[in-house]
């Protein structure tokens, strides 16, 4: 009896290692992710490389509003290193306008590269990746009591996803994550940090985004998220991103494995459509700069016609007057001679 008892419990814990056993590389690598994980062979997966000229502009997509991301609160936040990324919890009081719902906040992490190497985040915009990418993870509290069961349901989910790249200056709002990560530097790791403003990690400019709808990037990829990409990247320092590529392991003892390239491939669009909030040309112009492009020929163009209408006035007078003077000298030499 005791044997059998045990035996189901060796059987029950394999069964559960195997259902959670992923990497990004390797036999439990992303190509076989769909054999344990059949959504992640799905065809609305995420990420995805967005192309800029085969976006669709949407004028009525709403404003995103971040509300209480810049009230922090007092109570401290749990940061812990999962084995594949870390992870950084946020409470309900973060939520977003913008939706026909609303979207509290559950958590946010981060995918990177590795030190040396090109890329790290997980969306590409024109078969460009960036140094690194966040992702800060919603979901519908009108609907739904909690993360997971929102998670498998249409829409449960909006994730904001951020392109960060490497920049002159060091990044202080970062540093509230990365400043701890020496305290987790092995999987299952947790540590508390004070709450900050979450605001700051996220680009100055909100209006320009991408919309479409996608999958958790991770196993068990559940095709249940409305994405909003960022078109404004943020910037850390090279230190910054380095301290990111070099502090945390994916195993929990020795032997040690740097957790690096933490990112999933892109993913076949298979007929989504992307949406933008703002109107790009061949991805040269943003909206403001097209603004300023009209407003310069428009003033150029009245500059012109003002320029030819005093120029040909100047023209006329010139003509009119001229006649007059011959009138006019030729009545004073009259004039003369008769006195
Ligand atoms: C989420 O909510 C469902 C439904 O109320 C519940 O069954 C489940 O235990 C909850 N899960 C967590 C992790 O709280
Ligand atoms: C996402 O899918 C839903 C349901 O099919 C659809 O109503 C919505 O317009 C889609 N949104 C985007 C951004 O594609």
């Amino acid at each position: 009896m005791l044997f059998f008892t045990l035996l189901l419990a060796f059987i029950w814990i394999l069964a559960a290692d195997r259902g959670q056993h992923w990497t990004y590389e390797g036999p439990h690598g992303q190509d076989h992710w769909s054999a344990t994980y059949p959504e992640c062979g799905g065809n609305a997966q995420s990420p995805i490389d967005i192309q800029t000229d085969s976006v669709t502009f949407d004028p009525e997509l709403p404003a995103l509003q971040p509300r209480g991301y810049d009230q922090p609160g007092t109570e401290p936040l749990d940061l812990h290193n999962n084995g594949h990324t870390v992870q950084l919890s946020l409470p309900p009081t973060l939520y977003l306008e913008g939706f026909p719902r609303r979207y509290v906040a559950a958590q946010l992490h981060l995918h990177w590269g590795q030190k040396g190497s090109p890329g790290g985040s997980e969306h590409q915009l024109n078969g460009e990746a960036t140094a690194a990418e966040l992702h800060i993870v919603h979901y519908d509290s009108d609907s739904y009591h909690n993360l997971s069961e929102a998670a498998q349901r249409p829409q449960g989910l909006v994730v904001l996803g951020i392109f960060i790249e490497v920049g002159e200056t060091m990044n202080p709002a970062y540093e509230h994550i990365l400043n701890y990560l020496h305290e987790i530097r092995h999987k299952d790791r947790k540590t508390s940090v004070p709450p900050f403003n979450v605001r700051e990690l996220l680009p100055t400019q909100l209006e320009q985004f991408f919309r479409y709808n996608g999958s958790l990037t991770t196993p068990p990829c559940y095709q249940s998220v409305l994405w909003t990409v960022f078109h404004q990247r943020v910037q850390i320092s090279k230190g910054q991103l380095e301290k990111l590529q070099e502090t945390l392991f994916s195993t929990e003892e020795d032997p040690s494995k740097l957790l690096v390239q933490n990112y999933r491939a892109p993913q076949p669009l298979n007929h989504r459509s992307v949406f933008a909030s703002f109107i790009q040309v061949g991805s040269l112009y943003t909206t403001g700069e097209m603004l300023g492009l009209g407003v310069g020929i428009l003033v150029g163009c009245l500059c012109l016609l003002l320029a030819v209408y005093f120029i040909a006035r100047k023209i006329r007078k010139k003509r009119l007057r001229n006649p007059k003077s011959v009138v006019f000298t030729s009545a004073r030499a009259r004039a003369t001679t008769e006195a």
